[in-house]
């Protein structure tokens, strides 16, 4: 399953609308009942718009009316892969708590690294 989300995310990143930073990355939610959902990253003019991959694909699954995630997958071109940015993380955390984070070079899909949405932003906000 690990290598079939990972792929899903490689696939993704080829849709990745990135024209000012040039750096695709793509990303891809597990559900617990075996559904894949996608997502790349979408630039904009104005840069502060811009979109990562792993909230498209988050709010992609969401609004499908999916949850219950258990991993996520993130490939870019870069060595070791590309980790989740803060306001990813947060949104993670909030929607994704119980999911491992796989995380992949595109150049090199086999080497996953894998970590827990539920360490990586430690304090993460909850609406109280
Ligand atoms: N980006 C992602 O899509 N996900 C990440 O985990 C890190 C950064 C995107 C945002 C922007 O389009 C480009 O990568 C460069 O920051």
């Amino acid at each position: 399953m690990r290598a079939r989300l990972v792929a899903a995310a490689a696939r993704a990143r080829r849709r990745a609308v990135a024209p000012y930073s040039g750096f695709k990355v793509g990303a891809a939610l597990l559900t617990r009942g075996g559904e894949i959902v996608t997502g790349a990253n979408v630039e904009s003019a104005s840069y502060g718009l811009t979109c990562c991959a792993e909230r498209v694909a988050l709010f992609a699954a969401l609004t499908r009316g999916k949850r219950d995630f258990v991993a996520v997958a993130v490939v870019a071109r870069a060595p070791g892969g590309a980790m989740p940015c803060g306001a990813c993380r947060q949104l993670l955390a909030e929607h994704a708590p119980d999911a491992h984070v796989w995380i992949a070079d595109s150049g090199d899909l086999a080497k996953v690294k894998r970590f827990d949405v539920a360490r990586l932003l430690p304090g993460a906000f909850k609406m109280p």
